[in-house]
């Protein structure tokens, strides 16, 4: 489904079979988009050149939600679901994980700092649950900080006193480690939010795994399926993708 040879084979079938519900808008507008769905790919925004862009890891439970959390953050450029600061390298897979699951995030310092992020990072979960979040109850999803250097390892420490002060009755449980190897996941782990909307994955071209997991847009629209997007961000992919629906999409008409 990711190639782009497939585009004419989901015509008029992915329409209202897959598509998820939560991204209301896009669900109720596609009804009559449907004929002239095409593939429509747009230029990422961010440069290829990494220059002065630095990465963070959390684990905050879940992390397809962690993914989807952080990703529609402005100046954050791209994330990855992956393990870190288990007990058991290398190349830990999901079905033996054991004790670790996390997402890195890759940000541009000139637009969002590590203090910025730690401040999403105890909005997304409940910290005082002991090794778990929600449903998903193991040590993979504990919630936990790494730290590349004194300064964030402070700040770290800061930020977790304060939510502390929060909550009188129970221990915040988050630990703060410094970071060391970050293992990417497996693919089907990757953007995983976004892969459940066809809808999505086809307005951005069905990119091949390579190129989804290294895009700005993707990684915004993954947080943008799990409706995690600051709402103003929420509004604004919205009223883009409303946009290019209103205009019609470039169709091939004749030759
Ligand atoms: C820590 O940050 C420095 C400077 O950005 C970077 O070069 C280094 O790779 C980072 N360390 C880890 C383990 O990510």
């Amino acid at each position: 489904m990711r190639s782009s040879a497939h585009v004419a084979d989901l015509q008029g079938t992915w329409v209202g079979k897959i598509l998820s519900p939560a991204v209301l808008v896009v669900s109720i507008i596609i009804s009559w988009v449907a004929n002239s769905a095409v593939s429509i790919r747009f230029g990422d925004r961010i440069s290829n050149s990494d220059e002065g862009f630095r990465t963070s890891v959390f684990g905050l439970g879940s992390f397809w939600r962690s993914e989807a959390a952080f990703g529609c953050l402005d100046g954050v450029v791209r994330t990855c679901a992956g393990y870190a600061g288990g007990s058991r390298p290398p190349n830990p897979e999901y079905r033996s994980l054991g004790d670790h699951a996390e997402c890195q995030i890759e940000y541009d310092p000139r637009i969002i700092s590590f203090r910025q992020l730690l401040d999403v990072f105890w909005s997304s979960h409940d910290s005082r649950q002991v090794f778990g979040q929600g449903p998903d109850v193991g040590n993979q999803y504990r919630s936990i900080i790494f730290t590349n250097g004194t300064e964030e390892s402070r700040f770290a420490t800061l930020s977790k006193e304060r939510e502390q002060t929060r909550s009188r009755n129970s221990v915040v449980t988050t630990q703060i480690q410094p970071l060391g190897t970050f293992y990417p996941a497996e693919p089907e782990h990757q953007k995983f939010e976004l892969k459940r909307n066809p809808f999505l994955l086809q307005l951005i071209g069905n990119l091949a795994e390579e190129e989804l997991e290294r895009s700005s847009l993707a990684t915004k629209l993954n947080g943008y399926a799990a409706e995690l997007c600051p709402g103003r961000m929420q509004k604004q992919i919205d009223a883009k993708i409303n946009d290019i629906i209103r205009k019609g999409w470039p169709i091939l008409k004749e030759i």
